[in-house]
């Protein structure tokens, strides 16, 4: 948005969900304001049906951020669906990722034409379309970059599209395990849900004053754990989203429940040493990714935390591929 020009205003959030408030978002117009711009947050889509009425009612674009969201579906709607444009993301730690890069979705062949346009340099042709048949004449027409996925990576997608949905159902089953496992535990909140989730992220709340106890605990069960985003720095801006606390627990397709056991580490219970990790070397990993981190300050149910399993130092020898501390060469698998 800043590369672009343009100036975002942040709008408020459901504190039930962390998803945009279409009534903050209504609250926010301005004469100046050309478009919305909501996140699918942690694998749970945002009011799709209201932001697009409330886009259309003033003539605004409505480009979706899906970096957590591709399986979901809310009333009726997936991600991109009514959305002007959907931006995916293919990072490593997504639910559907070929190591790096993204993609993006639009029904409008205008934004179509311009995204493969500007993808390539702003050449009118790209390299493999000026020899079909015989040469066919190519210029440099606008100002662009090189943002294409490479076809090697875009090979790797194959394969993962066709595992989206069994991995997303393995999700699936963590979640429910988890919620089943963690109700009732004082203090201990999970984010709502609305529709079907991608089961992104699997994010807890818990008390400000008991987080970095957790986090402590959980690290001595070799459960990596890590604050992501530092707080906003001006939380009276968004007081909901500050208050807002977030932080996931490993929710990978390959988790059993029992295997490592217990698969849902009780705070209270003892330290233990886990059992390796079955990963084949190179299989991915997906689903292990990010939390959001807001303000101490913020209230009692925030400084949020994320946690993901096997970052400590025995997973990164487990897993060759990930960085250990004071080198600074990637392992080759
Ligand atoms: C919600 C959200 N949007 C956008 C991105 C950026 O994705 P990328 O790294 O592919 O640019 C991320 C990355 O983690 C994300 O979590």
């Amino acid at each position: 948005m800043v590369h672009a020009g343009a100036t975002p205003v942040l709008v408020d959030v459901d504190p039930d969900t962390g998803l945009i408030d279409p009534a903050a978002a209504r609250a926010a117009i301005t004469p100046r304001t050309k478009a919305i711009i909501p996140v699918h947050l942690y694998g749970v889509m945002a009011d799709m049906r209201a932001l697009k009425a409330l886009a259309d009612e003033h003539g605004l674009a409505l480009i979706e951020d899906a970096a957590h969201c591709v399986e979901a579906e809310r009333d009726g709607v997936r991600p991109g669906q009514l959305g002007d444009a959907v931006c995916y993301s293919f990072y490593a730690t997504k639910n559907l990722t070929c190591g790096e890069g993204g993609a993006l979705g639009t029904n409008r062949p205008d934004i179509a034409d311009k995204a493969l346009l500007l993808r390539q340099h702003g050449m009118s042709k790209e390299a493999a379309k000026r020899y079909h048949g015989h040469y066919q004449h190519w210029d440099m027409i606008a100002l662009g970059w090189k943002y294409n996925l490479n076809d090697i990576l875009a090979s790797l997608m194959v394969r993962q599209l066709r595992r989206l949905d069994d991995l997303w159902a393995r999700r699936s089953a963590v979640y429910a395990m988890y919620a089943e496992a963690l109700a009732g535990v004082p203090g201990l909140r999970l984010p709502g849900l609305r529709g079907k989730s991608a089961h992104h992220l699997f994010t807890i709340q818990v008390p400000a004053d008991r987080r970095d106890g957790l986090l402590a605990r959980l690290g001595e069960r070799e459960i990596g754990v890590a604050v992501n985003y530092p707080g906003h720095p001006h939380p009276e801006l968004v007081p909901r989203a500050s208050r807002l606390p977030a932080g996931g627990l490993p929710q990978r397709p390959g988790l059993r429940r029992g295997h490592p056991e217990p698969a849902v580490p009780h705070p209270a219970a003892p330290p233990r040493r886990w059992p390796r990790w079955p990963r084949p070397c190179g299989s991915s990993w997906p689903a292990s990714a990010a939390g959001v981190g807001k303000r101490e300050r913020a209230g009692p149910l925030s400084r949020p935390f994320f946690a993901s399993a096997g970052c400590g130092e025995k997973a990164r020898r487990r897993r060759p591929w990930t960085r250990r501390p004071g080198r600074s060469a990637w392992r080759p698998c």
